[in-house]
């Protein structure tokens, strides 16, 4: 399939990424020493997907026909990655050219192979289109990304020849590869490449180690390409950040503020109101409907739908949820949760994982509702925990309802018809039943079925006893009355 024309700048460009590059070899193994982590640096979460997800995402959507993560021999990336991508593995982290030697089986001669470090995850679909293209058009053997940087420490600068070619890179993350004046340089290798499969192939036949840190350097290669009297040319990145390589955690956070930036402007521009973008996280996959508005110090993570015109925050955390339209959410914790059309959530409300609230029903105040099925038009307002319940249409939970859902054995069922009137601190020892249309009364503790239409009232009677006070009086004396405020009649 033809990937559609793009007017960029003025001028209309065609990609077609399966015809210039069948291939993308995303460079994912390697330790990421710099994040001082237990956990893979690929793997580390850059809004709600790990960090591998977003150059194959990329790659993906630039149309690339086949997709090699280059991953270590724990192969820890692999489970995360789409049943499409390829696995490579390189056995050690001898550096990025030792990386796609290890795929080189994947490599087709008579092809062009897209390079990209897995740890530049702002890299654009339309960037790698762009690189695709001009290496086509150029028709020299490596084209090499690159991008002019106010702050380039740490990034490999960019060596170019007289007549503009490109004739080396050379390393700064160690000292002892650059130069005092190739420190000046402020071109920076991007980390993002197109080769000559062939050219490539025969290149890193011939990389050496013999370097300030003992890897073998994937630009390297591009001085041997010249030696074997090809072309290398850099393709400048109309934008830089693009560029920004995930070191270590400074880094992830700089990335992260780009990316979050990237999703806000996409929800934005979709017809979303976000009061306070700054003080708002949206992770990558979540969705909007239009209208919504998303208040501050909100953050919407992982699968999370959010319909039109509903209202989410202030204060409200909702994460793999789906809430409708026009329903509100403020000052909550949602997790695992689905909240029909028109429902109202909170404010001070946690709906735990298998909370369906039908339409037009509500969790009010310092509500908890797990495991539980609300009907239409079903209400819980104040001070409730609700477990493993059905609840049915337009019942109303009274005040402080506990459903005592656990025996410490086993989880119990409570069951409640529609039209229920719940009088106020009901304790419902599960598993039990209330039928349609009834009533409990405040202060019960049923732990038997009630019947449809019935009154279910399970509370010792009130009893008075008359004249106490005065007698109570008249043995301790009206000197030593207690202050009624704390006064406990017993
Ligand atoms: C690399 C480039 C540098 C460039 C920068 C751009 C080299 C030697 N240097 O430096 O010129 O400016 O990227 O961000 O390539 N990896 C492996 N196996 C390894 C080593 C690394 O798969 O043995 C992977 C890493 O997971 C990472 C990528 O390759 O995603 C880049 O490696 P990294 O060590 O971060 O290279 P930089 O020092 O940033
Ligand atoms: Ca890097």
């Amino acid at each position: 399939m033809r990937r559609r024309a793009r007017a960029v700048a003025g001028r209309a460009i065609a990609y077609d990424l399966r015809v210039s590059a069948p291939l993308v070899v995303i460079l994912a193994a390697g330790q990421g020493t710099r994040m001082r982590s237990a956990t893979p640096k690929l793997l580390h979460q850059l809004c709600g997907l790990p960090m591998v997800a977003w150059p194959v995402a990329a790659a993906q959507a630039a149309g690339a026909a086949k997709i090699v993560v280059v991953d270590g021999p724990g192969r820890e990336l692999e489970s995360t990655l789409d049943g499409a991508v390829e696995l490579a593995i390189q056995q050690r982290p001898l550096g990025t050219a030792d990386a796609v030697k290890a795929a080189a089986t994947h490599i087709d001669p008579a092809g062009t192979v897209i390079v990209l470090n897995g740890d530049t995850p702002l890299i654009t679909p339309h960037t790698i289109n762009r690189l695709a293209e001009s290496h086509r058009r150029s028709g020299a053997a490596a084209t090499i990304s690159t991008a002019v940087l106010e702050n380039a420490s740490g990034y490999g600068r960019v060596i170019r020849a007289p007549d503009g070619t490109v004739e080396r890179v050379v390393e700064t993350k160690a000292p002892g590869d650059a130069s005092e004046l190739e420190l000046h340089i402020r071109e920076v290798n991007a980390g993002l490449y197109a080769f000559d499969g062939r050219a490539l192939l025969a290149a890193l036949e011939e990389i050496r180690s013999d370097n300030a840190q003992g890897e073998f350097y994937l630009p390297d290669v591009l001085p041997i390409i010249r030696r074997h009297e090809r072309t290398v040319v850099a393709h400048e990145l109309s934008d830089p950040s693009e560029t920004l390589g995930v070191n270590d955690r400074r880094g992830l956070a700089a990335v992260r503020a780009l990316a979050q930036q990237r999703i806000h402007d996409r929800h934005m521009l979709a017809g979303v109101t976000i009061t306070d973008p700054a003080a708002t996280v949206i992770d990558a996959q979540v969705r909007i409907g239009q209208d919504a508005v998303i208040a501050p110090f909100t953050s919407l993570q992982g699968a999370t739908q959010i319909g039109p015109g509903s209202t989410v925050g202030p204060h409200a955390t909702v994460i793999d949820s789906r809430i409708g339209e026009q329903a509100s959410v403020l000052h909550a914790y949602v997790q695992g949760a689905d909240v029909g059309d028109r429902v109202s959530v909170g404010p001070f409300a946690y709906l735990r994982p298998g909370a369906v609230l039908r339409e037009g029903a509500k969790a009010g105040t310092f509500v908890e509702i797990k495991n539980s099925d609300l009907g239409a038009g079903a209400k819980v307002p104040h001070l409730s925990y609700i477990g493993d319940a059905e609840i049915g249409e337009r019942t109303n939970i009274g005040a402080g309802t506990i459903t005592a859902n656990y025996d410490y054995v086993r989880k119990n069922r409570t069951t409640i018809g529609a039209r229920v009137r719940g009088g106020v601190h009901t304790s419902l020892i599960a598993p039990v039943t209330v039928g349609d249309d009834a009533y409990t009364a405040a202060g019960s503790v049923i732990t038997k079925d009630v019947p449809p239409g019935a009154l279910g009232v399970a509370r010792s009677r009130q009893e008075n006893i008359e004249g106490y006070a005065a007698r109570r009086e008249q043995r301790t004396g009206p000197a030593n009355r207690p202050s009624p405020s704390v006064d406990s009649p017993s």
